[in-house]
């Protein structure tokens, strides 16, 4: 779903950055993050800051996707380097099954009602053994932002506790689970 002005400016922000380079990633890294020689994806790449932390990790490719045009051209606009594509995550028919090595979601499932396709689209798109490194914020706190910042996230069932269900019922392995106070972050295998 398309971001709120309120949410679309925080994510523009040096907060949000300086927590994308100074927190996600090393603790990414720490959780098993590793690109060498990987073929990556990122779901919800916004206006690009994590298409150039992820560059920095060398992979051997790296595409981004968000449904964002507004995203989507900044991304282009400040890296012109990288490739970015405007696309709902929802339908990864522009890859093939089993083509990427690793996904990436900084924050992104808790705005797509039809969240469980996107997991199924990335299971098909990953090649076996690939694995997806996604951080997403609790209910509460999407609740807290929604209201003190009018971010106005959709109506979604979507939870921290009904994500892990679903990844298990899908048979995901759980390689390693991350609480911390705004943002819970998982290394999944496929
Ligand atoms: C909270 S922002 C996070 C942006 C960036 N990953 C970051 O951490 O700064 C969520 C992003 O998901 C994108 N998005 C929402 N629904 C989407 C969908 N169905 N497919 C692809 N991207 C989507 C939004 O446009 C937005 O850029």
């Amino acid at each position: 779903m398309r971001l709120s002005t309120p949410e679309f400016r925080a994510m523009q922000s040096l907060p949000r950055r300086l927590g994308q380079r100074f927190f996600e990633v090393p603790m990414f890294r720490r959780m098993g993050l590793n690109l060498d020689n990987k073929d990556v994806l990122e779901i919800g790449c916004g206006s690009g800051y994590g298409a150039f932390l992820i560059n920095e990790l060398q992979p051997k490719s790296y595409v981004g996707l968000d449904i964002m045009d507004e995203q989507v051209e900044l991304a282009r606009k400040n890296y012109p380097q990288f490739q970015f594509l405007i696309q709902d995550a929802e339908d990864l028919s522009p890859f093939a099954n089993e083509s990427r090595d690793v996904a990436v979601i900084f924050g992104v499932l808790h705005h797509i009602p039809g969240w469980r396709k996107v997991i199924d689209e990335i299971a098909r798109v990953l090649k076996t053994g690939g694995c997806l490194f996604l951080e997403e914020p609790r209910g509460v706190d999407i609740k807290a932002f929604d209201a003190l910042f009018r971010w106005g996230h959709p109506d979604s069932d979507f939870g921290l506790n009904t994500l892990e269900k679903f990844v298990f019922y899908r048979g995901w392995t759980l390689v390693h689970k991350k609480w911390t106070p705004l943002l819970t972050m998982y290394h999944l295998q496929k």
